[in-house]
């Protein structure tokens, strides 16, 4: 077994060796040990429009989690290849709406409003989920342009349905003036709208999905850390609850809570609700600010985890050998669908 130093050393020669024929995008939630390797990091809005820019790589190494690395694909040229350097990197929220409950959603829906709807997905869904909404009009969204693509979907239909992640559909449609009663819950294990409500008064309907890390952050938190320092700021991700959302102070994508931070006055004081390991990092990075969690337990991804610095030497070293493997290689038919939601999503400003 190699010791770190070693990997280290080797994942530089390679790099080197490699130059832009072989780039690493790196998410924010990647691991210190990966992210040092990345030649760009950022948010899922950000990977996906350099996906979609980069005209030079040959390979892709992607340090994210499946959806983005599907993205990435369809994004790119055919002649660029893209590789996923731990296959079990998925992630639970996109795992939360398939095609089968989707379509039946959607027939169901339909006999209740008609023809209104404009579906949505948040990009944290499959290539199939994405294919589904180009097909059907729509477009995706993520954390940092949500409220654009609600605002655009709103012009084209009465009613949105927003999959797979319920928080991050109320909390940008409550932003943008909905009031909570207008949305309701669709239940996929049920086939139900969860409402006592005339279907066609409901303006939102939200997926019953939802992010296993960011339900960890509950309103008793941020009490609990009012409680000890009344000026602390909290500052959360979108895909927080409603409630904790609410509390909060501020609520967006990583790279808001990573630009905010940076922006802010030294010294100030920040409990930040969201994945741990862009926690740890900010906390390094910006030693002037005061740093924690919101939960004190911390909040890891653990299939964002999964990639690390055995698995991208190994990646790199498949393609050095020129024998790939974790390819991400979406279906043509599925690609074709899904780029019609994605591009409608990246022209809007
Ligand atoms: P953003 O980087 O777009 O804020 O998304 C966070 C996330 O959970 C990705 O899975
Ligand atoms: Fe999926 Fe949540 Fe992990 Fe993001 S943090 S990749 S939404 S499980």
């Amino acid at each position: 077994t190699l010791i770190v130093a070693d990997m280290e050393h080797r994942v530089a020669e390679l790099k080197q060796k490699w130059g832009p024929k072989l780039l690493i995008p790196g998410h924010h939630y990647q691991k210190d040990e990966v992210i040092q390797f990345a030649d760009i990091t950022g948010d899922s809005l950000q990977l996906a429009q350099m996906a979609a820019q980069n005209q030079e790589a040959e390979f892709i190494v992607f340090c994210g989690v499946h959806f983005m690395a599907e993205t990435a694909d369809m994004l790119t040229a055919d002649r660029q290849t893209v590789v996923l350097p731990d296959m079990r990197a998925g992630c639970s929220m996109a795992d939360m709406a398939n095609m089968e409950q989707t379509e039946r959603a959607w027939k169901h829906l339909q006999e209740l409003v008609g023809d209104t709807m404009i579906p949505l997905t948040y990009v944290n869904s499959t290539a199939e989920i994405k294919a589904f909404v180009g097909r059907h009009g729509g477009a995706t969204v993520t954390s940092s342009n949500a409220k654009q693509v609600l605002e655009w979907a709103l012009k084209q239909k009465e009613r949105i349905l927003f999959l797979p992640d319920q928080h991050l559909g109320r909390n940008t449609a409550y932003d943008l003036g909905i009031p909570l009663d207008e949305m309701a819950v669709w239940n996929p294990m049920t086939d139900q709208l969860e409402t006592e409500r005339d279907p066609a008064t409901v303006k939102i309907i939200l997926w019953k999905g939802h992010c296993s890390v960011h339900e960890k952050f509950t309103i008793d938190h941020i009490r609990n850390v009012r409680e000890r320092d009344k000026n602390i700021r909290v500052i959360v991700h979108p895909e927080c609850s409603y409630e904790v959302v609410q509390l909060a102070d501020c609520a967006g994508s990583t790279k808001f809570i990573i630009d905010t931070i940076r922006a802010a006055e030294p010294g100030t004081r920040w409990a930040v609700g969201t994945e741990m390991n862009l926690v740890q990092r900010i906390k390094q990075q910006y030693p002037e600010q005061q740093i924690e969690s919101l939960n004190p337990d911390m909040c890891p991804c653990l299939t964002m985890n999964r990639i690390d610095l055995p698995h991208l030497l190994w990646s790199m070293e498949q393609i050095d050998r020129g024998e790939p493997v974790g390819v991400i290689r979406v279906d043509d038919q599925v690609r074709q669908e899904a780029v019609l939601a994605l591009n409608r999503m990246l022209a809007i400003r």
